[in-house]
């Protein structure tokens, strides 16, 4: 694989008069441009710090000031045909590195956070799976000294567009025609939109330049539009819905939220007609006192948990004990130098606060991405899968925004009622959720769009974490164009 990796880099290099030359580095292979400003270190992996079970490559990529961190692990059931998945994880500001290890990565974190564990239920198994931590300073990414961090989705996306331009062509060029999907989870729900539009623009308007062969979009519990997730903490807190037998909240709280809701949307929408942070923020904050904080005042270490409605919280912000001991695995000896981080580099994090606080200055939270996934939506199929105990990214919320959604689909969409699922991955047939989608022929385009939304019974907004073998069943049925009738 390696040979066949350089072999095929130098004749790209050829090809886009590129002349790229390895210079061994602390083991590292690094290629670095002549005639454009970036750079890649990459470094293969064996088993020791990730059990696999495929070929695993880490390293940086350099844009400019610009240092973007992945993970890359080969399919391992067919490498050159399987599609290529890109995941990220959301915030804004969470690394990647959580989605890895905690969830559908092929390894997980031990319960001691002392070394992984094979996942069998790893997204790896049937697709080669990319983890990057972006927007650049989060997780194990990085930024020069003196340099800005993205403050938005859109800045984000262009430098994740160059990322894997350079990937596809020139680090792994045998994956330059494979299918490609972008997953990932909650503030993804703006990540991915805004990234798939870049992509496709791109594509577009330079033909010439390495092309994103980009299929579809899978979402986990996004975060597509805070109004919506907003109306929906009534049904999660205040309704059976979710799959429980009582609901969280009493009537006295439940009559506040619902007195309060009015309101909340009116001031959304004040937001929505010229976005600025002013006005936004007073909106989150009218939202904030009459709804949403009556859940999250108390979601901390001890208290409830933002991601289950069922679950304890460990600890504060995340509330998964897992996101501690990937930071304890990552900032390791032994992890540390298996990634070679550059000297001086900063301790691993699971979360970047510059990126949390510069997304704080655009009201871009406070809107909705779904514009962008009506561009998408001529030509790339969108799916919205929901575990249904979250409240973060609700799933009464965001099937009320997939509903709302002003495409040709919606009129066949909204009539269409959620039908139970049965999943059989396991071996035994499980009604698991509940699903539907349509597949809409739009002007000018060879294939049909298909739009899912798919939930899942008794898992939260981690769903990959709480059902991996569900979550893995929804990739490869997805992937592989199959239904979930
Ligand atoms: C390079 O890898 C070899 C074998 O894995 C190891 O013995 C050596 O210490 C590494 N060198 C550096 C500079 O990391
Ligand atoms: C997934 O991989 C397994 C082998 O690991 C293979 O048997 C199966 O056919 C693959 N599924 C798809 C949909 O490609
Ligand atoms: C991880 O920690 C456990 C409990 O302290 C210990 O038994 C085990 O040997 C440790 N494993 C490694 C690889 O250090
Ligand atoms: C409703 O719930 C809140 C918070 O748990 C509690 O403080 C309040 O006393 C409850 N009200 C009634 C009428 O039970
Ligand atoms: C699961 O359902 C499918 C389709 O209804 C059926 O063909 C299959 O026999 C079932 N498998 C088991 C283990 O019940």
């Amino acid at each position: 694989m390696w040979k066949f990796w350089l072999s095929a880099l130098i004749s790209v290099g050829h090809a886009s008069q590129t002349v790229l030359r390895p210079e061994p580095l602390a083991n590292f292979t690094t290629f670095r441009s002549t005639n454009s400003l970036h750079s890649i270190r990459i470094r293969q992996q064996d088993e020791s710090i990730c059990a696999a079970g495929s070929a695993q490559y880490t390293g940086w990529l350099d844009i400019g000031p610009k240092h973007l961190f992945f993970w890359y692990f080969e399919s391992q059931n067919d490498p050159v045909a399987d599609p290529l998945t890109l995941w990220m994880n959301g915030g804004p500001g969470s690394s990647s590195m959580m989605g890895l290890f905690q969830e559908n990565g092929p390894c997980l974190i031990n319960e001691h956070g002392n070394g992984t564990v094979r996942n069998p239920w790893g997204w790896s198994r049937n697709s080669s799976l990319l983890f990057v931590d972006q927007p650049a300073d989060v997780g194990w990414s990085y930024i020069d000294e003196g340099y800005e961090v993205a403050h938005d989705s859109q800045e984000a996306a262009v430098d994740m567009h160059r990322f894997l331009q350079i990937f596809v062509s020139e680090i792994f060029p045998h994956k330059r025609f494979s299918d490609f999907h972008l997953s990932g989870e909650s503030y993804a729900g703006k990540y991915i939109p805004y990234l798939g539009a870049e992509i496709v623009t791109r594509n577009q308007l330079y033909p010439s330049e390495p092309q994103i062969n980009l299929k579809s979009c899978l979402i986990g519990n996004g975060f597509m539009s805070s109004k919506d997730i907003t109306f929906g903490y009534w049904e999660t807190l205040c309704t059976t819905n979710p799959g429980i037998s009582t609901p969280v909240f009493n009537q006295t709280r439940c009559d506040i939220i619902a007195a309060n809701m009015p309101r909340c949307m009116e001031v959304y929408d004040t937001c929505a007609k010229g976005p600025d942070l002013a006005i936004c923020t007073a909106a989150y904050s009218v939202c904030y006192k009459g709804i949403i904080g009556l859940y999250e005042d108390e979601s901390k270490k001890g208290g409830r948990n933002r991601f289950d409605i069922t679950a304890p919280c460990y600890i504060d912000e995340i509330c998964y004990k897992e996101a501690a001991y990937i930071e304890q695995y990552l900032n390791s000896p032994t992890v540390r130098e298996a990634l070679s981080p550059p000297e001086g580099a900063k301790e691993y994090g699971i979360q970047s606060s510059a990126v949390v606080d510069a997304f704080a200055t655009t009201p871009e939270a406070m809107t909705s991405s779904s514009d962008h996934i009506i561009f998408l939506a001529s030509g790339v199929h969108f799916l919205a899968y929901q575990g249904n105990l979250d409240l973060a990214c609700n799933t009464a919320g965001n099937l009320r925004w997939a509903n709302s959604l002003a495409w040709k689909g919606q009129t066949e969409f909204t009539s269409k009622p959620l039908l139970p699922w049965t999943s059989n991955v396991a071996g035994r047939n499980e009604t698991v959720g509940t699903a539907k989608e349509v597949c809409v022929q739009l002007d000018g385009q060879a294939e049909a769009s298909r739009f899912a939304f798919v939930t899942v019974n008794g898992a939260g907004h981690l769903l990959p974490q709480d059902r991996g073998d569900v979550a893995f069943d929804i990739l490869t049925r997805w992937i592989a164009g199959h239904s979930f009738a």
